[in-house]
């Protein structure tokens, strides 16, 4: 197919029929131009992945009044963003930016209790703010959220739609940049597009991957993961409504939607520009590794999943191009990498920093993080890291065999290792964890806990040990200071800047026992943010050091737009990187990963050159470069370099 020539003549039918009427001449405009810059590479996308269905056109037509449709109902100051953005396209890698995730009723009881908490999230500087999944699912289990019976209604236990609309505008007047997520790889089954499958509606049943019989479900299986294998084994789950097997990646109330079928894309989109109109800026895409399905493979990353979600990026360019996207990409780290593209995911998780920090804090060896990052930290200048230490999900041990392979490490041993250091079961860890996802057929898990607890708090006060707590602290404040200056955007995890512990509460309630993540996810009452500010309590010394790190990365441009070089320190316990923003001022991040004192060289660390550097955390002048830096147990450096005197 003469490819060109082809996208100029259905843009031109489309315009034809196109019905713009819900906008002024202006946006008329916008809109055409928009389109037009965009559509070529819409158009290749989308061939590629339904050029071969006879109704390809009828499609193609309906996607594009729906993105007319989502634009027309834009409101005029999101409008106004969108130029803001267009013009001033990199505003996620300004050292300004910090960000928080959190549960709307663990942090704040509802929407209404959250736009009250706003000045506390002044306070801590965020500027970013992913709210997890607030929409309408079922009631007890609903897998956090993500399982949504309707993407444009509120749970009605968080408040109304009205709420949600007035908590954006009041974030976006406090600076704070509303993150949603778009759970597009499944909806629930309680979905009116899933009651419609149940009832029988082919056109629906069209939606999702329904099998008469478990023939083609056992092909596919033979080379699929299992994500919850302690609720379910395997991928596919029997609906006795409609007598079929149905593909649910995730729990059997989560069905996969299938992307084969050009209706769900256009549909989907559809969802996506409402969030998009309620003036989030970011939306996390959940899951989307697994939102392409190919027999014979494992049915994640797939190339036609990248094509998918290029093609919804383009969309957003067309009608709400103040939206970014962020990948939550959960997968091996070369795979992660490929999402992130300015014309595919704007913004990625860093799960190989997340995972890395955690085995280094474990191993108290920074080999494999050194080359872990040196391989695969830089990305698209465009783009940006979410850099994350704990999250709502729990740990898993995501890095690259061959990499480790290179230091004599065998990934499969090392896993188990750190799947005991964290889950109690290996003695002197300081880490209280829980197993989460134990397969009973390879023993295989991943790992729960809050940060403070992981880091050895709860143990250090549970014993009263005064080393333990110090210990505790020092790796909570150290971890932190990695995401928040190692280059992207820093996200807390809500209860973390105030050092809370695990939350064993779940065992008690009966939709959450079976899933250990619930100990992570932790109500974040007013007592303790009051409890946080009394002085000189562990928590207190987290909040306070963890201030003084976020006030810092603001003061500087070198944590906003700079790159960032991971050094090879020739320490075992030594982590370092420099940062070079464009003005030459550069900053060289050290840190301990051990409760031992270490000495570190400082020609290695590139200190040599008679340069004066001054640690922003201590106060320390570096000037001459001494032989050796001494670093105290998990100590951190911020050395900024200044002229020479
Ligand atoms: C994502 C979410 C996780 C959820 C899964 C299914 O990985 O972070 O909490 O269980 O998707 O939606
Ligand atoms: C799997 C998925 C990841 C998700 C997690 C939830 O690891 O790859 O996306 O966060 O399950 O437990």
């Amino acid at each position: 197919m003469d490819i060109e020539r082809e996208y100029k003549r259905s843009l031109e039918r489309i315009l034809t029929g196109l019905d713009l009427s819900g906008m002024s001449k202006r946006e008329q405009a916008v809109f055409i131009d928009r389109l037009n810059e965009q559509f070529p590479r819409l158009f290749a996308l989308l061939v590629e992945i339904y050029g071969q269905r006879y109704d390809f056109f009828y499609y193609l037509q309906q996607l594009v009044q729906t993105l007319a449709n989502g634009f027309a109902k834009r409101s005029n100051v999101l409008k106004q963003k969108d130029n803001a953005r267009l013009a001033a396209p990199h505003w996620y890698q300004d050292e300004n930016m910090l960000g928080m995730a959190c549960y709307v009723d663990l942090f704040a009881g509802d929407l209404k209790g959250l736009q009250q908490r706003i000045p506390y999230l002044v306070e801590t500087g965020i500027t970013y703010l992913h709210l997890m999944p607030l929409y309408d699912s079922p009631k007890g289990d609903s897998d956090g959220g993500y399982a949504v019976s309707d993407y444009r209604k509120v749970n009605d236990t968080l408040g109304s739609n009205k709420d949600l609309e007035e908590l954006s505008k009041a974030l976006a007047e406090a600076g704070i940049s509303l993150v949603l997520d778009f759970v597009f790889n499944h909806t629930s089954d309680e979905h009116p597009w899933a009651l419609a499958a149940k009832a029988g509606d082919q056109k629906y049943q069209e939606f999702y991957y329904m099998f008469d019989d478990k023939h083609v479900p056992d092909e596919y299986e033979k080379h699929l993961r299992e994500i919850f294998p302690q609720v379910r084994r395997g991928n596919f789950s029997w609906d006795s409504d409609s007598n079929k097997w149905v593909w649910t990646t995730f729990n059997n109330f989560q069905w996969d939607l299938n992307y084969t079928n050009p209706a769900v894309f256009n549909a989907i989109t559809d969802e996506m520009l409402y969030l998009a109109n309620l003036g989030c800026e970011a939306l996390r895409l959940d899951a989307l590794a697994f939102i392409w399905k190919e027999m014979g493979t494992n049915c994640e990353n797939q190339a036609k999943a990248h094509s998918l979600i290029q093609a919804f990026n383009s969309c957003l360019q067309i009608a709400a191009p103040a939206v970014v996207f962020k990948s939550e990409a959960i997968v091996h780290p070369d795979e992660v990498l490929k999402y992130i593209d300015k014309q595919e995911c704007q913004l990625s998780y860093n799960p190989l920093l997340m995972a890395l920090i955690w085995n280094t804090l474990a191993t108290r060896d920074t080999h494999l993080l050194t080359e872990s990052m040196q391989k695969s930290f830089e990305i698209s200048p465009d783009c940006a890291w979410v850099n994350y230490v704990r999250c709502h999900d729990d740990i898993g041990w995501t890095f690259d065999d061959a990499v480790a392979g290179q230091q004599g490490v065998n990934g499969y041993d090392h896993r188990r290792f750190l799947n005991q250091f964290y889950t109690g079961r290996f003695e002197g860890s300081f880490a209280t964890g829980v197993a989460f996802g134990e397969n009973p057929s390879n023993g295989d898990c991943r790992v729960c806990g809050s940060l403070a607890s992981l880091a050895g708090l709860e143990q250090g006060i549970e014993q009263n040990n005064a080393t333990l707590i110090e210990h505790a602290v020092a790796r909570n404040l150290m971890v932190h200071s990695i995401i928040l200056s190692i280059g992207g955007i820093p996200l807390i995890y809500s209860g973390d800047e105030l050092a809370l512990l695990n939350d064993y509460s779940y065992e008690q309630d009966d939709s959450k026992k079976h899933d250990e993540r619930w100990v992570q996810r932790i109500p974040v009452t007013d007592a303790d943010i009051q409890a946080s500010k009394k002085k000189d309590t562990p928590q207190n010394r987290v909040a306070t050091g963890l201030k003084t790190l976020i006030g810092l990365r603001k003061q500087y441009s070198v944590f906003g737009q700079a790159s960032t070089r991971i050094i090879t320190p020739h320490q075992n316990a030594v982590f370092a990187y420099q940062r070079t923003a464009k003005d030459g001022t550069s900053l060289l991040a050290i840190c301990n990963f051990s409760e031992h004192k270490q000495r570190v060289s400082s020609i290695t660390l590139g200190l040599g050159n008679g340069d004066v550097w001054q640690d922003l955390l201590s106060s320390v002048r570096v000037s001459p470069a001494p032989q050796e830096l001494e670093l105290a147990p998990y100590q951190v450096m911020w050395l900024l370099n200044s002229q020479p005197v």
